[in-house]
C-alpha cells in the first residue's frame, strides 16, 4: 500500500464543508461527510384528537425532547391496549413533532434534504407549510429535498411531522411509536452523489488481488449541463490503497451512473472473526475544485452457500451461529441508541454468536454498521407480511402501494454492508402456500436481483416441507412429504427453514438443488433465574400446539432449564445438535438472542414481554447462554445451575455446561457427589441430589488437570446492594450510556437468588436515568421510572450522559438493605 493522502485529512475537508452548511441548533453533532444530525430540540405533542396539521397550533402542550424517541415506552402497561399483550400492552396513538431551524445564506445555492432513518408509522412531513409526503412503513428510511421551500439567513423554518400509530393492532410484537431512528440534514452541491448513490462489489477475490467495482450515481441539479471529474479513492484504515478517476458530462437536471473498476493488491479480507473494512471516498471536482465528497464503507470477501459444505467464507467453511433479533432495546423501547445496540452485540459475541437476522424488518443502519465492524453474518429481512395481513392494521394494507419502493430503498440503503450475506424477502408469509405467493416472490426476487446479485435470496418458510409430524411422539413421518409451493418454486436461492428441525437431515433429498439455511429455530422458553428444581416436574407445553400452556407456574414463570419449548420449536440443544452434525446445514438463527417487548408466549396478560431470549430484556444471560458459549467459542466454559437456596433434603437437578474438559466433578460442602462426562452428542451433564445448604462446587478437568472451578453458595437474607457499571467513563455527548447492574447480596456478598426487593435510584450530575429493567416479563413498572423491582437478585439501571463533562453519582436504595453508590465519569 502506498501512503498518500490520509483519511484524517479527508475528514478535515469534510468538516470544513459541513461548517458552511445548514446547521440547526446547538447540540447537534456532525457524524459523517455531508450529513449533520438533526436530532436535538424537537417539540412533541401526543394527542389522538388532533388529526389535522392546521389545528395543531391550538395546542400549547408541547414538550421539548431529542429524537430518537419512542412515546409508547413512556406509557403505562394497559390490559386493554388495542395492540394486546402481543404488542407489549403499551399504547400507540397519534403524535406530532415540530422543529424550528435556520439555514445559512451560503446554502441557498446548494441542495438541502432531510432524512428520517425510520418513523413508526404513517409519517407525514411538512416544511414551512408545504407537504412533503407520507411514509406508512415505519422501518425504512426516507428523504425529502427541501431546498425550494427553505428560508435562509435569520428567518425561521419549521418542520412538522405527524406520526399516526393509532390504528392497532398493526404488529405481532412491540413496535414502539414515533421518530424512533435518527434524523439528518444533508447539504450538497447541486452536482452530487445521489442518496445511497454508490454500489461497491468485489466480484473477484484472491489472496493476491481483489477487483472492486464501484458504481456511482451522480445527480446534476443545475439548470445547465456540467463537465466534472469523479475520483474514487480506496482507503484501508487511514492509508490510501488505490484511486480511480473518470471525467463525466452530465445534462441539466439529469442523473448518471458511472462504473469504475479498481484493484486492491493483497486484500485484507472481511470475516466474522476478522471484520476488516475498507472505505471508498468519492470526490466530484468541478473546475478543479472538490465540490462533493461521499464515503462508503465496504468489505472484501468471497462467499458461497454450498449444497454439501454449507457456508463458505473466503474459502473456509463457517457455521452460521446466529440469532434473530427484534429492533427494540428492552427498557429503552424502540428509540435507537448506538451504544445500546453495541452492548447487545457485545453480549452476543461473547456467547459466540456470529450471525444476526434482522427479524422481521429493515433494521437501523447503526446496527448494520456495528455488524460490519464487529463481524456478524447478517440476514437482512424486508417483510413480515406481504399483501395478506397478520394483524388488522398492519403493512398488508399498504402492500400494493408501497412494497416496491420500500424494498428498493432497503436494497439501496443496505447493499454496501460487508456484514450482509442474505436477503430475506419475508417471514412466514401466509401466501407461501399458494401460487399467488410464488408470483409475489418472483416479483420481489426480480427487484432484489436488479439491485444486488451478489447475495442469495431466501425467506423464512414454516416449514419448507409439510412435516407430517406425529402429534404425540413429535416424530417426523418421512412418507408423503409435500413441498411448500414457495420452497419448491425455484425462486429462492436458499431454502429458509423456520423450525421443522426434524426435517433438516432430509434437506438434500427434498431440495437437491438449493442450499439450506435455518432462518429461525428453537423458540425455547425461560425466565432468568427461575427453576422448577426437578426436571421431571417442569411444566411443559403439551406437544399439541392447539393446547395452551395452561398449567403454567405461579407468577407466569418458566423454568430456566432448557426443557420448555414451543410445540413448533425445540429445546436449544435439540436443534443445535442437528445443525452441528452436518456440513450441509449452513447454520441457524435462534429465536431469539434477547428477549423483546411483546409476544409473551406461552402466557398472555399480565405477561408483557417475551420468554424466548437467550439473554433477558435487561441484558442478563439466562443459563442456556453458557451452553452456546461452551459450543460456539473456544474459551474454557464451566457453568453450573440452579442457585443453591432450597429446602433441606429437597431433590434438585444440578446441570453443568462445560467444554475443553473430559469431565466435571461436583462437590456439596466438600464431598464429591460424582463425576460426569458428556456422552455421544450430549451438551450438558446432570446430577440429581438432595439439597444441603452450604457450597456447591464444580471442577472441570482435562487429562486429570483442573480446567475451571465454579462455586455457588447458599445465600442468607438479602442485606446489601452492589452496583457494577459496564463502563465507568462515558462520552459527554447526550447519547452515551452506562449500563449499571444491581446485585442484591447477603451479608457475605453472595447473590440472593430469590431477592425481589424494590430498588430506588437517584442520580446527581449532568445526566439522567433513561431505563430500569429486571428482565421480568410480568413486571408492569415503567421502564422509564427511577424505581424497579429486582428479579432473581438482579436489576439494571441505564444512565445517559448530558452534554457536560464531569461526574455522575448514581445511588441505589432499598428498604432494609445497605445502599450503594457508583461514580460514572463523563468526558
Ligand atoms: C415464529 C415467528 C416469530 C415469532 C416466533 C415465536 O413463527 O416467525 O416472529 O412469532 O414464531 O415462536
Amino acid at each position: 500500500m502506498i501512503q498518500l493522502t490520509s483519511l484524517k485529512k479527508i475528514g478535515l475537508l469534510f468538516t470544513s464543508v459541513i461548517l458552511l452548511t445548514a446547521c440547526s441548533t446547538s447540540g447537534d453533532k456532525q457524524f459523517s461527510n455531508r450529513k449533520v444530525s438533526f436530532n436535538s430540540d424537537w417539540s412533541f405533542h401526543l394527542n389522538d384528537s388532533i388529526k389535522d396539521k392546521d389545528t395543531i397550533g391550538t395546542s400549547t402542550q408541547w414538550r421539548t425532547l431529542d429524537v430518537p424517541h419512542d412515546w409508547s415506552i413512556e406509557g403505562k402497561f394497559d390490559e386493554k391496549s388495542p395492540g394486546g399483550y402481543g404488542g407489549g400492552s403499551l399504547n400507540g396513538g397519534l403524535g406530532w413533532y415540530k422543529k424550528t431551524f435556520k439555514v445559512a445564506v451560503e446554502d441557498s445555492t446548494k441542495i438541502t434534504s432531510i432524512t428520517f432513518d425510520g418513523v413508526y408509522k404513517n409519517s407525514e412531513v411538512w416544511i414551512n407549510g408545504h407537504y412533503l409526503g407520507k411514509r406508512p412503513n415505519g422501518y425504512i428510511g426516507f428523504q425529502y429535498q427541501i431546498t425550494p421551500y427553505l428560508k435562509y439567513g435569520d428567518k425561521n423554518n419549521e418542520i412538522i411531522v405527524k406520526v399516526d400509530n393509532s390504528k392497532q393492532p398493526n404488529s405481532r410484537w412491540y413496535s414502539g411509536s414515533g421518530i424512533f431512528r435518527n434524523v439528518w440534514i444533508e447539504t450538497t452541491n447541486k452536482l452530487h452523489v445521489a442518496q445511497w448513490g454508490t454500489y461497491i462489489t468485489t466480484p473477484k477475490v484472491t489472496a493476491e488481488k481483489a477487483s472492486v467495482n464501484i458504481e456511482t450515481t451522480i445527480k446534476n441539479q443545475y439548470a445547465e449541463g456540467k463537465k466534472a471529474t469523479v475520483t474514487t479513492t480506496i482507503f484501508k484504515d487511514e492509508t490510501k490503497v488505490t484511486s480511480v478517476t473518470q471525467n463525466i458530462t452530465l445534462n441539466a437536471n439529469a442523473s448518471q451512473t458511472i462504473k469504475q473498476l479498481a484493484e486492491v493488491e493483497n486484500p485484507v479480507l472481511w470475516s466474522d472473526e476478522n471484520p476488516e473494512l475498507y472505505t471508498a471516498v468519492t470526490e466530484i471536482s468541478l473546475d478543479d475544485k472538490i465540490i462533493d465528497q461521499y464515503k462508503t464503507t465496504f468489505g472484501i470477501r468471497d462467499f458461497k452457500f454450498d449444497l454439501n459444505k454449507g457456508f463458505i467464507l473466503n474459502g473456509k467453511q463457517v457455521k452460521i451461529k446466529g440469532v434473530c433479533m427484534h429492533h427494540d432495546l428492552g427498557p429503552l423501547g424502540s428509540a435507537i441508541n448506538t451504544r445500546a445496540i453495541e452492548r447487545q452485540l457485545e453480549i452476543l459475541k461473547e456467547m459466540g454468536v456470529n450471525g444476526i437476522r434482522t427479524s422481521h424488518n429493515p433494521p437501523a443502519t447503526e446496527l448494520l454498521e456495528l455488524c460490519d465492524k464487529m463481524g456478524f453474518i447478517v440476514m437482512d429481512e424486508a417483510f413480515d407480511m406481504w399483501k395478506q395481513t397478520k394483524t388488522k392494521y398492519d403493512y398488508g394494507n399498504d402492500w400494493d402501494k408501497w412494497h416496491k419502493q420500500d424494498l428498493i430503498d432497503q436494497l439501496l440503503r443496505d447493499r454496501n454492508h460487508a456484514s450482509i450475506f442474505m436477503w430475506s424477502i419475508g417471514n412466514e408469509i401466509p401466501e407461501q402456500w399458494s401460487e399467488t405467493g410464488v408470483e409475489i416472490a418472483k416479483e420481489l426476487a426480480a427487484i432484489t436481483r436488479q439491485y444486488d446479485k451478489t447475495r442469495p435470496l431466501t425467506a423464512g418458510m414454516n416449514p419448507p416441507v409439510n412435516m407430517n409430524i406425529d402429534a404425540v411422539t413429535l416424530q417426523f413421518e418421512k412418507k408423503d412429504v409435500s413441498i411448500n409451493p414457495l420452497a419448491g418454486s425455484g425462486v429462492l436461492d436458499l431454502i429458509g427453514y423456520n423450525y421443522a428441525h426434524q426435517t433438516f437431515e432430509y434437506h438434500q433429498k427434498n431440495f437437491p438443488k438449493t442450499p439450506f439455511i435455518a432462518t429461525e429455530t428453537t423458540s425455547g422458553l425461560q425466565t432468568r433465574g427461575y427453576y422448577d428444581a426437578v426436571s421431571d416436574t417442569i411444566k411443559k407445553w403439551p406437544v399439541r400446539w392447539d393446547l395452551k400452556f395452561t398449567e403454567g407456574n405461579p407468577g407466569n414463570t418458566v423454568s430456566a432449564y432448557d426443557q420448555v419449548q414451543t410445540p413448533w420449536g425445540s429445546t436449544h440443544e435439540a436443534t443445535w445438535k442437528i445443525i452441528k452434525k452436518h456440513d450441509f446445514l449452513a447454520g441457524m438463527y435462534v429465536w431469539t438472542g434477547f428477549d423483546y417487548i411483546g409476544e409473551p408466549t406461552p402466557y398472555e396478560w399480565p405477561s408483557v414481554s417475551s420468554y424466548f431470549g437467550i439473554v433477558d430484556l435487561a441484558g442478563f444471560p439466562k443459563d442456556v447462554y453458557y451452553m452456546y458459549q461452551s459450543e460456539w467459542t473456544k474459551k474454557d466454559v464451566l457453568h453450573i445451575f440452579p442457585h443453591w437456596n432450597w429446602k433441606t433434603g429437597q431433590t434438585v437437578d444440578v446441570w453443568a455446561y462445560y467444554n475443553n474438559a473430559d469431565e466435571v466433578e461436583l462437590f456439596v460442602n466438600g464431598k464429591s457427589v460424582g463425576k460426569r462426562a458428556k456422552k455421544g452428542d450430549d451438551l450438558h451433564v446432570m446430577w440429581r441430589i438432595p439439597f444441603d445448604a452450604g457450597t456447591l462446587k464444580a471442577i472441570s478437568r482435562k487429562g486429570g488437570k483442573v480446567v475451571l472451578e465454579k462455586e455457588i453458595k447458599t445465600a442468607g437474607n438479602p442485606s446489601q446492594l452492589k452496583l457494577t457499571a459496564d463502563r465507568s467513563t462515558i462520552k459527554a455527548d447526550k447519547n452515551d450510556l452506562s449500563f449499571v447492574t444491581v446485585d442484591i447480596l447477603d451479608a457475605n456478598g453472595t447473590i440472593a437468588p430469590n431477592a425481589n426487593n424494590e430498588i430506588n435510584f437517584s442520580l446527581k450530575g449532568n445526566g439522567k436515568i433513561v431505563g430500569v429493567c429486571s428482565g421480568d416479563p410480568v413486571s408492569h413498572e415503567s421502564y422509564k421510572g427511577t424505581k424497579h423491582t429486582a428479579l432473581a437478585g438482579k436489576c439494571l439501571v441505564i444512565v445517559q450522559s448530558g452534554d457536560k463533562s464531569g461526574r455522575l453519582e448514581l445511588t441505589a436504595k432499598a428498604n432494609g438493605l445497605k445502599q450503594a453508590t457508583i461514580v460514572i465519569t463523563t468526558e
